[in-house]
């Protein structure tokens, strides 16, 4: 079986590892839009026209599922499924599925246009969650190496003295804070790839990995290599928006 999982960037790397873990006997295509993120700050029109063409490029290269491994795109999956017969999976469903199984308070950290949006609140407060939303606007572009400015304490600082259980990862490029979001708001955090990779039904076949971005840098290559622990060529790919 082969499968296409994307993202703007690292993030969704978070959610292919884990799904490697899970099924080592795979295709794996990925394809990261480093040249176009951040996406946390793009309206939706932005990002349907962004998304619709890495559908394009995975239906070029015959893959029989897709996953959205970004949580910003998640939230349009019934938009990009218009677009194409291929099976869409998203990292938002699995995820709300969890938290209405373990609890009933929630911290939901994300980027800019998920919490504007409100898409991934209102499916958690539909299973009677209770949510305190926090958008992180200088989470991703520290993580992409295009700010050196982060200050996560600050940034979480209004979600301090909430009475949450813990804290969803609502953006796939969190988990590589993780232990600095725990150690501030002292509770464990949800990684949205491990829920979808602990759920998700896949037919394993023969195992391969291709990793498509982009816009290649030096500093994209080490991080690619740091969170896959291999070392993984990367093939540059700019589809035409
Ligand atoms: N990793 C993505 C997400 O889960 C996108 C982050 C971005 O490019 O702003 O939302």
């Amino acid at each position: 079986m082969k499968i296409g999982v994307f993202d703007s960037g690292i993030g969704g790397l978070n959610v292919l590892k884990e799904l490697i873990n899970q099924y080592p006997k795979l295709e794996y295509l990925y394809y990261g839009d480093t040249f176009y993120l951040p996406y946390g700050e793009k309206s939706k029109e932005e990002l349907i026209k962004l998304g619709v063409r890495i559908i394009r490029f995975f239906e070029e290269n015959h893959v029989d599922r897709i996953v959205i491994a970004c949580g910003t795109c998640s939230s349009l999956v019934d938009e990009y499924q218009k677009y194409t017969k291929i099976p869409i999976d998203n990292v938002i469903d699995p995820t709300v599925e969890y938290v209405k199984k373990y609890y009933q308070k929630v911290a939901l950290l994300a980027t800019p246009a998920t919490i504007k949006n409100g898409i991934f609140e209102r499916k958690l407060k539909q299973e009677g969650i209770e949510v305190y939303p926090l958008s992180c606007p200088s989470f991703v572009p520290y993580l992409e190496g295009l700010s050196e400015q982060l200050d996560i304490e600050k940034e979480l600082k209004s979600l301090q003295n909430n009475e949450y259980e813990a804290a969803v990862l609502g953006c796939t490029h969190y988990p590589l804070l993780k232990e600095e979001i725990e150690r501030i708001l002292l509770v464990p955090t949800i990684d949205m790839g491990k829920v979808l990779s602990e759920t998700i039904e896949l037919k394993e076949s023969n195992a391969s990995l291709t990793v498509y971005m982009s816009k290649v840098t030096p500093l994209l290559e080490q991080n690619v290599n740091k969170i896959l622990e291999k070392d993984i060529p990367l093939i540059e790919k700019n589809l035409p928006v």
